[in-house]
């Protein structure tokens, strides 16, 4: 059916090239061309469809296998199968597996009336089969090639089992660790946000889409949904136009241009519009402002949601709503098949609209190469050989080493020795095989990650005693349900005592849960769940020398902790090879470089806490009196910021040149340091650079940062780095969303975090 209609299609493209009828214009570059003729074969295809076929492309179902949210009332398999015949399904998602694929790729290609290909969609969080470590870990590495490599291997191994378009990278900037959702991320920075975000897209798209291991990539959740009020889920957004364009909005403009295929918006309202119902992102920003020329898909029933914000009185107007603001595609919705022929008809909508939406939708498919054969994705060869290969664990093994982050190593209890030294594991983490999968592991199998204890008995010449000391969690969870936190059975509590008190150091695998971050697991405490405080105080009365390994989908106000346990390590969620990531930097295998990517508070009433916050009017206590900006039973200052990260080695900074102290506007300022290793060991250090901007015309925040370099320095070795900032960095949004660079003082700080405070200055004149 297919090459039938790639017939009629190429028959009409030609007639059309020969009258001249095609309105675009001649371009002279390979891209334009192959543009200009996906755009004809689309335009071509379009005249032969129906309206109802067209609004069918504009739907998009859950299979029948996976559920990723509410499951709506309507939409039985059997009417899902039915509305697949009539070629009134554009695409699916969770349907995995090259089986499944075809089975549902086959109906829309022979029994269909077009037999238009379908999209196959799928959450791609963090790996398919092999999991990397959770994104917001993934972060922490800031090595930018790595995470693009980790975004590849995902879309191979999805495009193996019949996937052609991955839901990520989420692109969310939060400041809320409350929200769970910060897992998925890259954390508070629109800069690091912004690269990472370009990474991804690279991993997932690779260099030709025609390609059987690239996929279509989708930044999300456009927009403002990581700013949730009080980091509760699916809850409301107000914020201002400087905080929108200068910190939420540049990732999702990086992932436009790195030429990401899709957006999808998102659950939140901002300022009091459903964003699926939002015009003004969609169309005007996303669409006209940065030329987007992909689909906007709707988050999972986001255009039911404009009903129940109270924003539409029902499905017809949040249909009528949702399709005139530029969200092109229904995700589990079934409003616009229901709504959508109907809204046409009676002159509601206009059938440009539809058009609009059809078009960006199937040019994807067309630039996939669906067209040409819709069943590429779908070889059991390539399944059986591309997911979950040796390289690619290799590789899942190298990102998690990356993103471990050192948070503490007082007494250099780390690394540990791999002789002559009695060590002790303990907690109930450690030994935990699927927890550190973290959420959004939808195509990996349960408890398949290597456990911290697996990993450090692979450490031979040690005697490694375990104990469990405490459950964390009572019973199973899942990706779909609560997870239920152990708080009154101590019965291990003596045991892990009694283990502790015969070693030389006691290693504690403690922290959340990875069902306990994620979709829908907002927190209102960050400390460690459960009875897990009380485990920690237990073992350090009989033993101090504890080195806590914390696994976390967020940052955790841990400051008992951090005041009293001499050493401590970061280690997230890391996927599939946890264990052996961790044991490698324990055992000193691996020097530790990774970087907070979002800011630890001391306490919870500090949150919102981010490094790139203003100034206030009254920023310090000058007249030791109550009257500045603070809280009067805790610091400002957080317990560990952003970009910190410690190394087994030591790094100092000096001689920070900049060669001339005025530029113009229009310059390039060029700065140079030198960076040193000045400690024990070979290291890698993130070096980053900050700018403050002392005037503008919006109140510029007190350091962002707008440059970083992983440089490896060899013990004693010395580096000079060098940095440039142009019009690009030195610039910001304002009020009425347009770029702008202002005359006037900066200053330029250089180190191994937002804390650096090797300084200079310049002037923009
Ligand atoms: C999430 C999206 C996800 C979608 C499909 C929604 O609940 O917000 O991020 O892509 O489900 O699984």
């Amino acid at each position: 059916m297919t090459s039938r209609i790639n017939h009629i299609i190429a028959f009409l493209s030609v007639i059309l090239t020969l009258t001249g009828n095609s309105n675009h214009k001649k371009q002279s570059t390979v891209v334009n061309q192959s543009n200009d003729i996906i755009d004809q074969k689309v335009d071509s295809l379009m005249a032969l469809m129906t309206l109802d076929e067209k609004v069918g492309q504009m739907n998009l179902y859950n299979g029948f296998w996976d559920v990723t949210g509410p499951v709506p009332k309507e939409g039985s398999e059997k009417t899902k199968y039915d509305h697949l015949r009539k070629g009134w399904v554009g695409g699916m998602l969770n349907v995995k597996g090259v089986k499944n694929v075809r089975e549902v790729q086959k109906i829309a290609v022979e029994e269909t009336r077009l037999g238009i290909p379908l999209i196959i969609g799928f959450d791609v969080i963090h790996g398919y089969k092999t999991l990397s470590p959770i994104p917001l870990a993934e972060a922490a590495s800031w090595d930018l090639v790595a995470i693009e490599k980790s975004a590849r291997n995902a879309a191979t191994e999805a495009a193996a089992s019949g996937i052609n378009w991955t839901f990520a990278p989420m692109v969310d900037i939060s400041r809320d660790p409350r929200w769970g959702r910060v897992m998925e991320g890259a954390g508070e920075d629109p800069y690091l946000g912004s690269k990472i975000a370009k990474a991804r897209v690279h991993g997932f798209q690779g260099d030709d889409l025609k390609k059987d291991n690239t996929i279509a990539a989708c930044a999300k959740h456009f927009a403002a949904y990581g700013f949730a009020e009080a980091g509760k889920e699916y809850n409301t957004v107000d914020i201002g136009t400087s905080t929108l364009f200068n910190m939420v909005l540049p990732p999702f403009k990086a992932a436009s241009e790195s030429g990401v295929k899709t957006f999808m918006n998102s659950f939140n309202d901002l300022n009091g519009i459903p964003v699926s119902a939002s015009k003004y992102l969609q169309r005007d920003i996303l669409k006209t402002k940065w030329d987007f020329e992909g689909f906007v898909v709707s988050d999972w029933a986001s255009i039911n949601e404009i009903i129940s914000w109270g924003y539409a009185k029902d499905k017809k107007e949040a249909a009528k709503i949702a399709s005139l603001a530029g969200s092109d595609m229904d995700m589990e919705g079934h409003v616009y098949i229901q709504e959508l022929v109907n809204l046409v008809k009676e002159g509601v909508v206009e059938e440009a609209i539809i058009n609009d939406a059809v078009k960006r939708i199937l040019k994807v498919k067309y630039e996939l190469g669906l067209f040409d054969d819709p069943y590429k994705y779908c070889n059991t060869k390539n399944e059986m050989e591309r997911i979950g290969s040796k390289a690619h664990l290799e590789d899942a093994l190298d990102m998690a080493k990356k993103s471990i982050v050192l948070l503490k190593n007082e007494t250099q209890l780390l690394p540990l020795k791999k002789e002559g030294q009695k060590i002790a594991l303990i907690g109930p983490l450690a030994a935990d095989k699927n927890s550190p999968l973290g959420s959004w592991r939808t195509a990996s199998e349960d408890h398949t990650a290597i456990s911290v204890l697996e990993g450090m008995q692979t450490y031979r010449g040690n005697a490694l005693e375990y104990s469990k000391g405490i459950d964390l969690i009572i019973g199973k969870t899942s990706f779909v349900k609560e997870v239920n936190i152990n708080t009154t059975n101590r019965d291990g509590i003596k045991e892990a005592i009694e283990v502790a008190k015969n070693v030389d150091v006691v290693v504690m695998v403690l922290g959340e849960h990875g069902f306990q971050s994620g979709e829908a697991r907002s927190r209102t405490q960050l400390d460690l769940p459960g009875l897990q405080q009380e485990l920690l105080e237990a073992v350090y009365k009989v033993n101090k020398n504890i080195v806590l390994v914390l696994n976390n989908g967020r940052p955790l106000a841990i400051e008992w902790a951090s005041e009293n346990i001499p050493s401590i390590v970061v280690g997230w969620q890391l996927g599939s090879q946890t264990g052996n990531a961790i044991a490698q930097v324990l055992y000193g295998d691996y020097n530790p470089s990774g970087k907070l990517p979002m800011t630890f508070p001391k306490s919870i009433g500090q949150i919102p806490i981010y490094y790139n916050h203003k100034n206030t009017g009254r920023a310090k206590n000058v007249e030791n009196n109550v009257f500045w900006s603070h809280y009067i039973d805790e610091e400002n200052a957080p317990l560990y910021p952003f970009g910190f990260g410690l190394s087994y080695t030591q790094f100092a900074y000096k001689n920070i040149i900049i060669k001339s102290s005025n530029f113009s506007i229009n310059d390039a300022v060029n700065i140079s340091v030198e960076i040193s290793n000045i400690g024990d060991y070979d290291g890698k250090e993130v070096a980053q650079l900050y700018i403050r901007d002392l005037v503008g015309c919006v109140i510029r925040p007190i350091r962002e940062l707008k440059g970083f370099e992983l440089v490896l320095l060899k013990k004693g070795e010395t580096k000079t780095l060098e940095f440039v900032l142009t019009k690009k960095e030195l610039g910001f949004y304002n009020n009425n969303g347009d770029f702008i660079i202002e005359p006037g003082d900066f200053e330029v700080y250089v180190g191994g975090s937002s804390d650096a405070n090797l300084k200079s200055e310049f002037t923009l004149k």
